[in-house]
């Protein structure tokens, strides 16, 4: 499996290379990139005990100094104490302004690595190195980094494109089976929003609840046009001002949930999911979209073993008012992202809170 996707931002574009076995070329991938000679491999102990040792081996074997710093794992160590560790590491090792970060890890490694190669000596370089596939599809490509506030997640955080994107595929292997659905959600995002082709592929395999069931060639597909997907976006929107923002379809209902529940009964990808089907059924409502399509989208969510209800004794009020709190209201508005057919979306700050209600509580 072998692709390379351009994430194109005149001089700060670089390449999303999807590779099975890619790991051990980190170190010669990164060398014609002009990456300096040091370079702080940031990660947490149980991803860098798996992968650690190759990626080092690569890094040092293409010329790279390499130092580490692994950190906890888990989103509630996705704070500014864990960049301030990172902050200490790029201290005692002396990087430079010329000198990379590189993130082996999930979203959390991936972001946290990111805002603190945003912010180390005004900025340096950061490689991100996902090794979850929602990291891969998702988070590493695009420039958003940062840390939660205790107040909300994300509240912190700066835009910091990478220099190169290293996925491989090969690392899945490892992945648990709640992480590779949460993962499908997003996916499954992207077929609705941007690829119809995508979302066909997906309706053609029999199940997506475990990666067993999904085939090489089709995983290759869900690699390559979900990053394709991402960096298209990004390319047209690198600081959301526009068309990035179709890119949270889902994650404004999926956030509420996901918080008023604490993180962990629902996780982000199953939040997202929610978030779809409740987003699905408002634009039915409004008739932006049609009924068939909510449909199709609610089979594929059901096949890919993600909940497509809300949580038994959800508080529909409660959600109201959390998305109140949401990054994504503007001007006292919530913002949701839409879709209008397979493969387009639009953003709308018209929906009545009644019609919200009405959905969620149908979806109780
Ligand atoms: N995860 C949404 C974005 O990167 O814009």
């Amino acid at each position: 499996m072998q692709s390379v996707i351009k994430v194109d931002l005149g001089p700060q574009s670089y390449n999303v290379c999807v590779r099975s076995g890619g790991l051990d070329e980190l170190g010669s991938l990164m060398g014609g990139l002009n990456l300096g000679k040091k370079v702080l491999l940031v990660s947490n102990q149980s991803i860098f005990r798996h992968y650690g040792e190759r990626a080092t081996a690569g890094l040092e074997s293409a010329g790279f100094q390499v130092d580490n710093c692994i950190l906890p794992p888990g989103e509630q160590y996705k704070t500014l104490n864990s960049v301030q560790k990172i902050y200490g590491a790029a201290l005692e090792n002396r990087l430079e302004r010329s000198s990379t970060m590189v993130a082996l890890g999930g979203g959390v490694v991936g972001d946290m690595t990111g805002f603190a190669a945003a912010t180390w000596l005004r900025g340096i370089n950061v490689v991100q190195v996902p090794t979850s596939l929602l990291a891969m599809v998702d988070a590493a490509i695009g420039g958003k980094t940062g840390v939660n506030h205790p107040l909300g997640k994300n509240l912190i955080g700066a835009f910091h494109q990478p220099r190169l994107v290293l996925i491989d595929p090969d690392v899945l292997k490892t992945l648990p089976a709640r992480e590779f659905r949460s993962a499908m959600a997003e996916v499954i995002k992207y077929g609705v929003i941007w690829d119809v082709e995508l979302f066909e592929k997906l309706e053609s395999c029999k199940r997506l609840d475990q990666m067993r069931y999904v085939k090489a060639d089709l995983l290759a597909e869900i690699l390559s046009r979900s990053c394709q997907a991402k960096a298209d976006v990004v390319s047209k929107d690198e600081k959301e001002s526009g068309v990035r923002a179709i890119l949270n379809y889902g994650h404004t209902i999926g956030h509420a949930v996901e918080s008023l529940t604490g993180y962990k009964l629902v996780n982000h990808g199953e939040g997202v999911a929610i978030g779809m089907v409740a987003s699905s059924r408002l634009a039915v409502e409004l008739g932006m979209w049609d009924a068939e399509c909510d449909g199709r989208q609610l089979d594929l969510l059901a096949k890919a073993g993600l909940p497509t209800k809300l949580p038994a004794g959800m508080d529909v009020e409660e959600i109201l008012k959390s998305l109140q709190l949401d990054k994504k209201v503007q001007d006292g508005k919530v913002r949701f992202v839409l879709p209008v057919r397979l493969g387009e979306a639009a953003v709308s700050n018209r929906v009545d809170g009644d019609v919200i209600i009405q959905v969620l509580k149908e979806m109780l």
